[in-house]
């Protein structure tokens, strides 16, 4: 890698950066306004790993950064905060040799007209290379900064999961593995990677490493389709039978929805409130020769929308705080706020509660959220269950995860898959 290409990929990370944690912007929107920059594909990976890289450690970075300053630095600096928490990471976890990580960073804040900064960052970096095992030390007693986690989330992650925080919270910080889903209604044997089946997961095939999509013509073709293993037992809960009517009713990008048409003949009517997210559903759909209604709309709302047929079975796939797949979206670590969880419950009793007189007598609803906080899962589920006498919750037979009252859990990490949740409702 050339000495400017390599800069490049560090500048472009701390613009994510700076975009993420300055801002407020998703990890995934950054990247897509950086990366097109980008010519060379190694550069394009290297700056994606620095990304997700510093923010799945940034609580630590900084307190090690902190460890080394004498003086913080002026909030007006953040760039060079960050620009440290890079070289840092560098030197920390990736394989990157120390000298070119040092160069590099000091090359970057000479890029950023800050001479003084240069001068900074080598001191830091050169003290951090020489007293590592002692700065560790200095900060990973505590294991918010060791696994970096905001104090609130740690807090509610420890009383939730006593016995598994520990385990929960480093795998949260681990790299999540490239898991695809067989189309089960394509003929042609997917020409792919190495991949290896997942006992249990009928359509999943985990690839031994990671590649873009670009580099797999079954993608194109609608052969495959990248989603994590847990999310694809959303269609063994909801178990749609052919002819049934079907509602996904947060359906956006549609991994879920195209999934169930995989399945069986069924009427989909695939719902969202976000019509630009609604237009994935339908470029996803197209991409795998499915066909379903699609639908722009409040599934809290639904006189704006429903033509008064009940549904045979819901899909409700509520909004949450994705406290399951921070491995996959760091970001959310440091995005989201301990106020937004209970908007969020807010929000999820209102669309269950909209939702429910939609299922025919009989007819089942499936509860689901990427989140591991109680709050979200069970606490939603055990509310709804005191104020409806029409609903029976049905035993879920999954191959991962544990009962909790009414429904399942899976934590992240467990069978490597993505921290879920799901219940399933019957209406008597
Ligand atoms: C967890 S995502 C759904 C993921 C999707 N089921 C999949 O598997 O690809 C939640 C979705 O809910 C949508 N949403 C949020 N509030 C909504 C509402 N009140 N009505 C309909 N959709 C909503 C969001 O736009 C977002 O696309």
């Amino acid at each position: 890698m050339s000495a400017k290409r390599s800069t490049n990929a560090r500048a472009a990370a701390l613009e994510c950066l700076l975009a993420v944690l300055g801002r407020g912007q998703s990890l995934d929107g950054a990247l897509a306004s950086v990366l097109p920059a980008l010519e060379d594909p190694r550069d394009r990976g290297f700056c994606q790993a620095l990304a997700y890289g510093v923010l799945r450690e940034h609580r630590r970075l900084g307190a090690l950064r902190d460890q080394l300053l004498r003086s913080p630095l002026r909030s007006r600096d953040y760039d060079i905060a960050l620009l440290i928490e890079l070289g840092l990471y560098q030197l920390l976890v990736m394989d990157v040799p120390g000298h070119a990580a040092v160069s590099q960073t000091v090359a970057l804040a000479h890029e950023r007209n800050k001479a003084w900064a240069a001068k900074l960052a080598n001191a830091v970096l050169r003290r951090f290379q020489r007293e590592m095992p002692t700065v560790l030390a200095a900060v990973d007693d505590q294991p918010a900064v060791r696994y970096s986690l905001p104090d609130w989330l740690l807090k509610r992650l420890q009383t939730d999961w006593p016995a598994q925080w520990m385990d929960l919270i480093a795998a949260q910080n681990t790299r999540a593995p490239m898991t695809l889903r067989r189309n089960a209604r394509a003929t042609a044997v997917p020409e792919l990677p190495p991949a290896q089946p997942m006992p249990g997961f009928a359509d999943a095939l985990v690839l031994d490493q990671a590649v873009g999509v670009d580099n797999l013509p079954a993608f194109a073709q609608g052969v495959i389709s990248v989603q994590d293993a847990a999310a694809q037992l959303a269609a063994d809960v909801l178990d749609a039978q052919a002819g049934e009517s079907i509602l996904d009713a947060c359906a956006a990008p549609g991994g879920k929805t195209a999934h169930i048409l995989e399945r069986a003949e069924v009427k989909m009517l695939a719902l969202d409130q976000d019509a630009q997210r609604l237009d994935s559903v339908k470029s996803n759909l197209e991409r795998l020769g499915l066909k379903a209604q699609t639908q722009v709309g409040d599934a809290g709302e639904p006189t704006s929308w429903w033509d008064e047929q009940p549904f045979d079975r819901i899909l409700l796939d509520a909004p949450c705080s994705g406290s399951g797949v921070i491995r996959r979206h760091p970001d959310i670590k440091w995005l989201r706020r301990e106020s937004d969880i209970a908007e969020l419950q807010r929000g999820q009793q209102r669309l269950l509660k909209a939702l429910w007189p939609l299922l025919k007598p009989g007819g089942r609803l499936v509860y689901a959220t990427c989140s591991v906080l109680h709050a979200e899962n069970e606490a939603i589920i055990d509310a709804f269950m005191a104020e409806h006498t029409d609903a029976t919750a049905l035993e879920l037979d999954l191959p991962v995860g544990q009962s909790v009252g009414y429904g399942q859990q899976i934590l992240t990490g467990e069978s490597g898959v993505d921290g879920f949740y799901y219940a399933c409702l019957q209406k008597r």
